[in-house]
């Protein structure tokens, strides 16, 4: 692994001649992924910026141009028409300012009277590297480019520590005015959410007070990337609790929860109706937001980093990691959000192939169970059915077991290889969608979702199954690679 100091991961850089090589090179990556956004060189970490704008979703990530490593971070800019075909827009914010010298962290978007606003964090630093996190705002402009406000909208408090970042701007109608929730850390150390409000988008801005959460006062050490949303009239918080461990989740200290319940402005409290739960049980899901100004009150859209902070990934070695997911459509059922594919992601299908044993790179599967009982479902083995991603359905627990410790390349090793996802209903359908470091699993028409890189070698395009039908389609592209800076 390569060690890298922080001149070298802090470098700001001069112009696209910089990376260009370092783009051709990684371009011929076995790994590069044909429809998920992924960072054109370097590292890509949290979806930024993500909304419905003027019919075209826009859509940025966390991106540090020089190599797979948590350096100086942008927001690298891509824009589709209909969220299944990307195609990059070059850098969206550039650290290039006194408050953000040290990176454009995360934020998110809205679209409101004609304008794309956005909101991030600028993450400033002094010489002795002491931090101060800014608010700050930016305008999409004509030529497709964001033009960053000179000021600040508000610094940090002093009565919270210095992790105070991740602006989440949303409309409050009945209310008339404009909320900012900021993923912060109390000074004793407890993740918690601040919140600002303002009747303007661009100025104004007050703090209202701390998020009261009744229950989860302690739990979790900072909470990153807050995302707020109501769907069929509920409210979902969503947000990134690190620092801790939670039941069921191995020796990661990095989740991406949700609960469900009831936001209220006038006392700034949201009131879960139940426990937590996660929004996905896989290995690499995190600081997951919506898009914003989509329109529709019944359900939302979500997009996540595949990956975890503090983690590393076998294309390090290439000098790229990380992608973002399939965006993903939310909706409540029985309490609990159901998760999706987007209803149309069928265009990408290519040719149906025959399921005898062979595993494309790239390719949707759809797995029926052939009844009520176990189904073993093992991805990426070896042309014996030894190794790979394996699968396993119990069905007295409903439960479904991931384990990745059998393939070649292994990763992550210390925060564990296998993981479960529990279902409510008996397993009946698994739709996979894999590619080339990917795979996504969605249970029982979205009753709950799995997400982790996988990094097979030649040797390991088989599958086996037990307890179950299966239908392959190889997909076809929707991404483009080109090199826009
Ligand atoms: C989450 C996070 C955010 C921060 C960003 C920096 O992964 O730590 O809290 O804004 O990444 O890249």
């Amino acid at each position: 692994m390569k060690e890298w100091t922080r001149e070298e991961r802090y470098r700001v850089l001069q112009g696209p001649e910089d990376i260009r090589d370092l783009y051709a090179r990684i371009q011929t990556s076995a790994y590069r992924q044909r429809y998920h956004v992924q960072p054109i060189t370097g590292l890509s970490s949290d979806p930024n910026g993500f909304a419905l704008h003027k019919g075209t979703w826009h859509l940025c990530y966390q991106w540090c141009p020089w190599g797979a490593v948590h350096g100086l971070k942008y927001w690298y800019h891509v824009t589709s028409p209909d969220l299944i075909h990307w195609q990059n827009a070059g850098i969206g914010l550039a650290p290039d300012c006194f408050y953000d010298n040290r990176g454009t962290h995360s934020g998110s978007a809205i679209s409101q009277d004609g304008e794309l606003v956005f909101f991030y964090t600028g993450n400033h630093r002094d010489e002795d590297w002491t931090r101060t996190p800014y608010t700050c705002a930016a305008v999409l402009g004509e030529d497709n480019r964001p033009r960053k406000l000179e000021k600040p909208l508000f610094g940090p408090r002093d009565d919270h520590s210095e992790h105070q970042r991740d602006p989440k701007v949303v409309w409050n109608k009945e209310k008339g005015k404009y909320y900012i929730f900021i993923g912060a850390q109390t000074l004793d150390k407890r993740g918690c959410v601040l919140i600002y409000e303002s009747e303007q988008l661009l100025s104004g801005w007050r703090f209202a007070g701390e998020l009261k959460v009744p229950g989860y006062e302690a739990f979790g050490g900072m909470w990153e990337c807050p995302y707020i949303v109501n769907i069929s009239g509920r409210d979902v918080l969503i947000f990134s609790p690190q620092y801790t461990k939670l039941p069921g989740r191995g020796e990661s200290t990095n989740h991406n929860v949700y609960l469900i319940g009831t936001m209220d402005y006038d006392t700034l409290t949201f009131t879960p109706d139940g426990p937590y739960r996660h929004l996905d049980y896989g290995f690499d899901f995190y600081a997951a937001q919506g898009a914003a100004s989509i329109g529709d009150p019944d359900r939302a859209i979500l997009i996540a980093w595949i990956g975890l902070p503090d983690n590393h990934y076998p294309t390090e070695e290439e000098d790229w990691e990380g992608s973002l997911s399939l965006p993903r459509e939310l909706r409540i059922r029985d309490g609990k959000l159901v998760q999706t594919p987007l209803p149309g992601l069928e265009v990408l299908r290519d040719t149906q192939i025959a399921p005898e044993g062979k595993l494309p790179a790239v390719c949707e599967l759809e797995l029926t169970a052939s009844g009520d009982g176990d189904v073993d479902f093992n991805l990426f083995t070896r042309a014996d059915g030894t190794g790979g991603l394996r699968l396993h359905y119990d069905s007295a627990s409903k439960r479904c077991t991931v384990d990745r410790s059998g393939m070649d390349k292994r990763f992550n090793q210390a925060v564990g290889e296998t993981l479960d996802m529990p279902l409510d209903a008996p397993l009946k359908k698994l739709r996979v969608f894999i590619d080339r470091c990917s795979a996504e699993i969605f249970a029982n028409d979205g009753e709950a979702t799995f997400t982790t890189h996988v990094y097979p070698t030649e040797r390991e395009f088989n599958y086996t199954l037990n307890g179950g039908e299966l239908k392959i389609w190889k997909l076809k592209p929707s991404v483009t690679d080109e090199f826009i800076v």
